[in-house]
């Protein structure tokens, strides 16, 4: 019988499965993720963890964990885990790719729609009692039909929010690995991040790419906080540069309530929730059990992380 550690409480039944194939499930019932100490003791007899993006799994986690066989990550990313030093160890990674593109282009476009129609400044005049009259000049923003979005990033979810993007009549271009992407920002009203976060794509935008874009450009980042250089985006919206942000990911997660990015009027900073709707979250349970009952039967995963 092998045992199945959960770091956190997962959406949906799936679990269920673990038991059901002979196996030991332990669910860790915390809502906080374990520290690095305690995430070694749980590794220490683990046959399969089930890890989400706050439990980061390096070598040092490796080395505690000798009957490890496989870490299914509860995310489309396995940043947070060192996929090399797993497969050099002979540990399959899995990751939960597909089920949640719909639910992250959803939330990409509900907030490239905030921050380009200022919801955020326009609903706080509102609950703070400053709303005084209909203004005719008041809160104009970015029409989306005719303006430019350059997507970074043309995998499933880039694709899935080109197309949301198009239905809204916005002139759509994708960026992919080679693009020269000086070249192409200045074009944009709007630019989304959808890439992967690696040593290659860390602060992919940074002071010179800000500094590319057009004035009063908006930037909406789902992906990875770790993809902006974060003091250089303050930088460029505190200068006025930038029109805006749409972030659902920050560097830290949480991000301290005193961050200047929150002093900023058309910034809106949500806690990473793009994949959080019912359906994907269950989906999410169920490919990394799936993960999981490959692993244990000794198959290749359905959903093996990039190498
Ligand atoms: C992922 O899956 O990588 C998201 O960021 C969390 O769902």
């Amino acid at each position: 019988m092998a045992i199945v550690h959960v770091t956190r409480e997962l959406p949906g039944d799936a679990l269920q499965r673990i038991p059901d194939a002979g196996h030991q499930l332990v669910v860790r019932r915390e809502q906080m993720p374990p520290s690095p100490a305690e995430l070694r003791r749980i590794a220490a007899d683990a046959d399969a963890l089930i890890t989400t993006l706050a439990d980061r799994v390096n070598a040092e986690l490796l080395d505690a964990a000798p009957r490890l066989k496989v870490v299914a990550n509860y995310a489309v990313g396995a940043d947070n885990i060192d996929v090399q030093a797993a497969l050099r160890r002979d540990i399959a990674v899995g990751v939960t790719p597909d089920v949640l593109t719909d639910a992250t282009a959803d939330m990409t476009l509900a907030l490239l729609l905030s921050v380009a129609r200022h919801i955020p400044v326009a609903a706080r005049t509102v609950t703070d009692g400053a709303w005084k009259t209909w203004e005719p000049a008041g809160h104009l923003g970015l029409e989306l039909r005719g303006a430019r979005l350059l997507v970074v990033g043309p995998g499933r979810i880039g694709r899935a929010v080109g197309e949301r993007a198009a239905a809204f009549g916005m002139d759509v271009t994708y960026a992919g690995r080679d693009a020269d992407l000086l070249a192409v920002l200045p074009d944009a009203d709007v630019v989304t991040l959808h890439v992967p976060l690696s040593l290659d794509t860390r602060k992919l935008i940074g002071e010179a790419e800000l500094a590319a874009m057009k004035p009063g450009a908006l930037l909406i980042n789902t992906a990875r906080g770790g993809l902006v250089d974060q003091d250089a985006l303050v930088d460029a919206l505190e200068r006025g540069h930038l029109g805006g942000a749409g972030l659902d990911v920050t560097t830290p997660e949480p991000l301290p309530p005193h961050d200047p990015l929150l002093e900023l009027p058309n910034v809106l900073v949500l806690p990473h929730i793009g994949s959080a709707t019912v359906t994907a979250r269950h989906r999410m349970t169920e490919l990394a059990v799936g993960n999981v009952l490959a692993a244990l039967d000794g198959d290749p995963l359905p959903n093996p992380a990039k190498a």
